[in-house]
This record gives structure tokens, sequence and C-alpha cells, in this order.
């Protein structure tokens, strides 16, 4: 099988045209491991995968794990999440749900994941994009002065900073219980794959709330600098999904957004995430 790789706009990853699903063998195994490592994010279409070669593809990448947050759905293998936004509800048609900010994966966990695979079941007419932007290009991109002004520092990630970008209203209890379970965790700003030795930038801008043992203000100067710098829209890739395609995107080096789509349409997606293989450093 020859497998063709097209780059993506703004360099974040690579197109791979060519693969069959239903005949992978060594070769192709090999060839979508070393994709994956030397990529930020891997665009496949019309794979027509069934929920069982999804995971099987996901195995080839990695250690398929449970999502500590989301549900799996009946009927399904648990490995895989269904993030589903439903038309209609008591809300405005016209109003944007599905909206989320700006992160990596997980990187309010012990252990944040490896990678995911995403795959497009029922896509809104309009909106429903999601935005990927490579974090290894970016920390390249980095001047040496600030390359090496981060260099060492951490992040403290908190799952109860998304709540609050996001509005969410958590009940005392309730929010006591997630804290508890997802204590502060400190990951380096500057992040080595372990796999590539590749270095990126690891701001995750929904859950990293402050830079370990610095001021409030000089923390958050330096991490909506580091933000603002990673978002130009020359770092970004906003993919317009079809049904059926594919994207495996690398968590040690991407982040990605939801655009969100109006509460009208349905937007319907399968997904596998894949283990993570770095620890970080629990501060509470
Ligand atoms: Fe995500």
């Amino acid at each position: 099988m020859e497998l063709e790789f097209v780059p993506l706009p703004n360099g974040v990853g690579s197109e791979i045209r060519g693969l069959d699903p239903r005949e992978i063998g060594g070769a192709e195994e090999a060839a979508l491991q070393e994709a994956f490592l030397r990529n930020s994010v891997l665009l496949l279409r019309d794979l027509q995968l069934t929920p069982e070669s999804h995971l099987a593809l996901t195995h080839i990448l990695g250690e398929p794990e449970i999502h500590p947050m989301a549900p799996a759905r009946p009927g399904q293998p648990p490995e895989i999440i269904e993030p589903s936004y439903s038309a209609g509800g008591a809300h405005d048609p016209d109003e944007i749900v599905g909206h989320i900010p700006w992160h990596s994966d997980q990187t309010y966990t012990q252990r944040p994941c490896r990678g995911a695979l995403l795959r497009a079941i029922e896509i809104p007419p309009e909106g429903g994009q999601t935005g990927f932007v490579d974090t290894a290009a970016v920390y390249q991109a980095l001047s040496d002065d600030v390359k090496a002004a981060i260099e060492g520092l951490e992040a403290v990630h908190r799952l109860a900073r998304s709540h609050r970008l996001l509005g969410l209203h958590q009940e005392e209890e309730k929010a006591r219980e997630l804290a508890a379970r997802f204590p502060d965790m400190a990951h380096p700003l500057v992040r080595v794959d372990p796999s590539s030795g590749i270095r990126s930038l690891d701001i995750s801008p929904m859950f990293a709330d402050a830079v370990a043992g610095w001021p409030t203000d000089k923390s958050e100067a330096l991490l909506a600098r580091l933000r603002d710098f990673a978002t130009q829209s020359r770092f970004v890739y906003w993919h317009e999904w079809k049904p059926d395609d594919l994207i495996i995107w690398n968590n040690y080096r991407v982040l990605h957004s939801a655009a969100g789509h109006k509460n009208r349409y349905v937007r319907t997606m399968n997904r596998t995430t894949l283990t993570g293989e770095i620890d970080g450093r629990r501060t509470t």
C-alpha cells in the first residue's frame, strides 16, 4: 500500500492518503506510528470505520484509555466516547453550543493523554470546525530570550479554570469533590516528547492557571503572552469536518479548540484516547 502525505495548512500536520484500514500490515503500522510521532495532526478521509475498526486503529498507535470525565455510550466499546450536541432543547436554536476554548487534553490530570482519534459521524451544515495548533512549531518560533526565560518553569493546571472560562457553575460540594479528584497539577512549560525528543510549548490555555511559584500578576502576564503568541492565525488550522473524516492528534504537541455550532444542528463525533506516558507533579 502506497501512503501519500500531504501537508495541511499553516504547517499543522499532514493528510494521509491511500490507507485502506482493512489491509493494514506491519509496514503500514510502522508508517502510521512514525507519522504519529513526527506530526502534530494526521487527517484521514473516507475510511468508513466502524467502532471496532476505529478501536483497532487506535491500538496501532498506543494503549486506549477510558476517558476520565466522559461516559461511554451503551453498546459501544468503553474506550469510545461520543461527544455530541443535540438540536433543540430549551435553548435558542441560534445559540452557539459546543464551543471549547484552546487546550491540550486532560492537562489537569497527573498523566495527560498521549493523543486522540476523533471521527466525524454527523456534521452541522455550518460551524462545528475544530482548530489545531502545532505547539512544537510554536516553540521553535519563540525568540531565544523567551525560550531561555521559560526553560525549567512549570504551569499549574486546574480543572476549575475550565469551569470558570466556560461559565459552568458547580455546586460547592461537587466543586470540592472534583478538586479532591483532580488536585492542582504542575507540568513543564516546555514539554519534551519522550518518544521523539521533540520540544513543544505546553500552555493548555483552558487549564493552565498560573506559573508555579510566581506571583499572580507576573504569572498571568507570561501565560497571556504565550497564549497570544501560540494562537496567532499563522499557526492555526481550522478543520472543516466532513462525515467520516478522522483526525488523530498528538496531544504532546497540539492545542485544539472547538468553534461550536448553532443549537438547531446536531454534531456527533466518535473519539478514542491514547494513554499518556508522562506524569505531572501534584501541587495541592
Ligand atoms: Fe479536547
